[in-house]
């Protein structure tokens, strides 16, 4: 498994629950030194697994935006811990500021690198190996950002809406193969680091989300959080009432699943494998339909 900004936050979370979850290898990918969160995650595995298994921890530095440097990150990864079967694209950044104060556009220039083209170069990166092999699992950290705007975080919400664009496209492109994509949605928070109980509960959540075939896996507090946050609704509270957002993330939700099988089931009608210049066709149209929610 390789899980990308995993130094700290969400992605490390991620890592902490696939090993308790029995994934034989992990890697951290980040541009941040990942060496404690190495040390920390060898000294939980220590707890209640072999000492083999410890040495499946690894860690490698990239920047996800940098085509270059990621594709290195991944081939080395695969050639220190074998062939990739489930790769995480989490990194991201969350920079606040108004559209009108902001002086030009470097700030929603270098938001959209790295949350929407690092999650592209990522997925250019390890999807060709997956896809050949017919075989993995590509799970996105988006947001519920990605579903809903909000004031002075519009360069992060565009960034979230384009990965959902991309994803909601490239999981109809895999469509025949055996490829599976997830879009993990977590609900805001007005922080850069979410208390250590909330990113727990997203991982889990994430995690099971994975493993019931869900696509979009909305936060662990769905109801309110799918479209808006626990910190912004206190906030939000003075436009509307907040019971409002328990009632619509849910009726949201469902719309878009609607809307979204509806387009898988004329993609899969549509456009053949081959059509699709896919190495492999396989019996993946079935399943994918029938697993998602
Ligand atoms: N924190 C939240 O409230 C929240 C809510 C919804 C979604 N998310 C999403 O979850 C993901 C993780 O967020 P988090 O709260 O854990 O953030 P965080 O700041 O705690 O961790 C982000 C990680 O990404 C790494 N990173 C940043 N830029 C990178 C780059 N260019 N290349 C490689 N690594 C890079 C950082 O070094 C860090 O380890 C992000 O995609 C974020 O948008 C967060």
């Amino acid at each position: 498994m390789g899980g990308y900004g995993g130094a700290i936050g969400i992605g490390f979370e991620l890592a902490r629950e696939a090993i308790a979850r029995g994934a034989a290898a992990v890697s951290l990918i980040d541009i941040a030194d990942c060496s404690k969160a190495v040390l920390a995650l060898r000294d939980e595995a220590a707890d209640g697994v072999s000492a083999v298994f410890r040495a499946k921890i690894a860690s490698f530095k990239a920047d996800v935006s940098n085509f270059d440097e990621i594709s290195k990150a991944i081939a080395d990864c695969e050639a220190a811990q074998g062939p990739l079967d489930i790769i995480i694209a989490n990194a991201g950044i969350g920079p606040c500021g108004m559209f009108l104060e902001e002086a030009g556009v470097a700030h929603w220039e270098k938001v959209m690198r790295i949350n929407f083209m690092g999650v592209v170069c990522t997925l250019k990166a390890a999807l060709p190996g997956m896809v050949s092999r017919n075989k993995g699992r590509v799970i996105v950290t988006n947001s519920s950002g990605g579903f809903m705007g909000a004031a002075g975080i519009s360069a992060y919400c565009g960034s979230k809406f384009a990965v959902r664009g991309f994803l909601d496209s490239l999981r109809l492109e895999l469509i025949h193969t055996d490829v599976c994509v997830h879009m993990a949605c977590p609900g805001f928070v007005n922080t850069t680091m979410i208390r250590q109980a909330q990113k727990e509960a997203v991982a889990r959540y994430t995690w099971r989300g994975v493993e019931r075939g869900q696509y979009v896996i909305g936060s662990p507090d769905t109801g309110g959080n799918m479209l808006i946050g626990s910190s912004l609704a206190a906030s939000s509270a003075r436009y509307y009432p907040a019971s409002l957002e328990f009632f619509l993330a849910p009726l949201f939700v469902l719309l878009h699943t609607i809307i979204r099988r509806a387009v898988e089931a004329s993609t899969r009608k549509v456009l053949t494998a081959a059509e699709l210049q896919l190495p492999l066709s396989s019996a993946k149209s079935d399943a994918m339909g029938s697993k998602d929610e």
